[in-house]
């Protein structure tokens, strides 16, 4: 089972991507086949509101997120990893969210010629860490990756975060949450939904 994978931090080899790299290997162990893109390599410009896709349910700006409408539409399960930035994900990780508007205008117009086909199987996920641990750290990533998955045409299946990792190499050293998060993985291919703070 083909598996898109999101890293939304701008810090290669951090902790969102530690944490993404262990959620990965229960993924594989359930036959899962990730591919992984680094969204910081991209050059994916944010959304202009132009309403270009209002009729079309295509996005008129063409960059790096041309070619990841196609493989978002054609692929079962989504990952996407961002560390928490000012109490929401990452610039990088909102631009591609917020593009994914084109999606949620093609959905919208598939619905109203009674096209749209609600598919269960296609579900979507999200990996964060966060340096602080007030209640409210992962609240409004939580609901911009719902609504995300929404538009992707996706169930959001769940979510692993982990407050506490800083510097680079903390999460590395947490290996009760890196075996968790494993363990999360096989859970998502498996369809079990998974909440784990
Ligand atoms: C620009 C910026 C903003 C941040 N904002 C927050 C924040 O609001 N709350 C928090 O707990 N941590 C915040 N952090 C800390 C990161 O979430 C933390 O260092 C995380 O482990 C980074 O993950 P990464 O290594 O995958 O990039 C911020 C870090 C940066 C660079």
């Amino acid at each position: 089972m083909d598996v898109l994978v999101f890293l939304g931090s701008p810090r290669k080899k951090g902790n969102s991507e530690a944490l993404t790299e262990a959620l990965l290997e229960g993924v594989r162990d359930e036959g899962g086949m990730p591919e992984i893109i680094r969204l910081c390599d991209l050059k994916i410009s944010p959304c202009i509101s132009c309403g270009g896709c209002d009729k079309t349910g295509k996005c008129v700006v063409e960059d790096d997120m041309t070619p990841l409408y196609e493989k978002i539409i054609s692929t079962d399960k989504i990952i996407l990893a961002s560390p928490i930035f000012f109490y929401g994900i990452t610039a990088q990780a909102k631009a591609f969210i917020d593009r994914t508007q084109a999606l949620w205008n093609r959905k919208r117009l598939l619905q109203r010629k009674g096209e749209w086909v609600d598919n269960p199987e296609r579900k979507g996920f999200f990996i964060s860490v966060a340096a602080t641990r007030g209640s409210k750290i992962f609240t409004g990533a939580i609901l911009t990756m719902k609504y995300g998955y929404d538009a992707m045409g996706m169930q959001y299946a769940g979510e692993f975060l982990v407050s506490g990792p800083d510097k680079c190499g903390d999460m590395a050293k947490n290996e009760i949450k890196l075996a968790e998060a494993k363990e999360a993985g096989r859970n998502f291919i498996l369809g079990l939904n998974a909440h784990v703070d």
